[in-house]
């Protein structure tokens, strides 16, 4: 059966950090994108950021934006039809693990209830794929010899976070499931992220959240004097140095793994894919990095560990790599932190 290549596509969260790196690679080829963003942690100039982009280099930018918050399930599916919106790709939620353990309703709300009202908005439209921002919190704290995660690793999340998309991505499974007995091609795939770094290495977009909780923006954030210092959440875990591994994977590369299953998809395929490096490094690890990268300090200090981090979190992401042919490009740490490095050296205000 044909199958539609993606066209016009929806971006929910799309100002965000991920999503207006995700927009980007869409308009870079040259398709038609839709934005839709309530911008409680985004940032509306982004949009002007990437018509300018595109204007400066002589490229057609067909662009929306809809300030919208994703539970407005009436106007998402009237902007949908308006749009002739074929594929959404959905990163709108909260996204901080320590938030999520102190304000747990709002996570559920937000990355559950978000997510059901606007599969209620697709259901009846021309939405033939749909693609999901998850984590790797879904997992929570694997048995060791599950370490490097594969998809199938059990999922026990340990927090709000991890909790509420484990759910949404259940949610999103039986309304796949639903749609298919009808006779509805409805396409999904779900991506466990582990943690994304870095920025455009062309400098029009960064990272800029406010607070900022992501380790290397904070780090660099305190070797440029913004603030005070990066304390280090939890010196007494059981890793070779005592601090958390974390697999961080260029914001770039994920955006192409976004893009790589969202065209692979086939009618009424429904796939879940870690995207990650396959290697971990350590919180010490990474502060060392941003020193080379910074050529300087960064103030330090340890403290307690953040409630709801697990110690060790390393993708296999095998089967992305054999399924999509994707393969993470910048594979070197220094170079990740750099880009951001230069772009918040770039932008002392953030987008402000
Ligand atoms: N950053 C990471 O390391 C990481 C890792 C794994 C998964 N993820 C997932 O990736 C996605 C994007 O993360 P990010 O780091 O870019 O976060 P972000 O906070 O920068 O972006 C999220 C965007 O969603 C928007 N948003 C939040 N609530 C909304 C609502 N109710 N309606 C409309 N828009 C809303 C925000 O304004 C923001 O622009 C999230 O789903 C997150 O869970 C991120």
């Amino acid at each position: 059966m044909a199958f539609a290549t993606p066209k016009r596509i929806l971006v929910t969260g799309g100002t965000g950090y991920i999503g207006s790196h995700m927009v980007q690679v869409l308009l870079r080829r040259s398709l038609a994108v839709t934005v839709l963003d309530d911008c409680s942690r985004g940032h509306q100039e982004v949009i002007d950021l990437l018509r300018s982009e595109a204007a400066s280099e002589s490229r057609p930018c067909d662009l929306a934006f809809e300030r919208c918050c994703v539970s407005e399930t009436e106007r998402i599916r009237d902007l949908v039809r308006a749009r002739e919106i074929d594929s959404v790709i959905h990163f709108a939620a909260l996204a901080y693990v320590g938030e999520s353990v102190e304000r747990p309703l709002d996570y559920w709300r937000t990355n559950l209830g978000g997510t059901l009202s606007l599969l209620a908005a697709i259901e009846g439209t021309s939405v033939a794929r749909f693609v999901f921002s998850s984590t790797c919190a879904t997992y929570g704290v694997p048995e060791p010899s599950l370490i490097p995660i594969r998809e199938g690793c059990p999922q026990h999340p340990i927090n709000p976070y991890g909790a509420a998309k484990a759910a949404a991505e259940r949610a999103i499974a039986d309304f796949h499931a639903a749609q298919t007995a009808r006779g509805i091609s409805l396409a999904c795939a779900v991506l466990r992220y582990f943690n994304v770094i870095g920025c455009d290495p062309r400098g029009v977009l960064g990272e800029d959240h406010d607070p900022e909780t992501h380790l290397v923006p904070s780090a660099l954030a305190a070797a440029l004097g913004r603030r005070r210092e990066l304390v280090v959440m939890g010196t007494d875990y059981p890793t070779p140095d005592g601090t958390c591994l974390r697999d961080y994977v260029d914001v770039t590369d994920l955006c192409e793994a976004h893009w790589a299953a969202l065209s692979a998809l086939t009618p009424r395929a429904h796939e879940t894919f870690n995207v990650g490096t396959g290697i971990g490094h350590s919180v010490l690890e990474v502060l060392a990095a941003c020193e080379r990268v910074a050529l300087t300090r960064v103030p330090s200090s340890r403290g307690a560990r953040r409630p709801g981090d697990p110690p060790l979190l390393v993708a296999d992401s095998s089967l992305i790599q054999r399924r999509l042919a994707w393969a993470p490009r910048v594979t070197s740490l220094d170079d990740s932190i750099a880009s951001i490095w230069r772009w918040m050296r770039a932008n002392p205000r953030g987008y402000a």
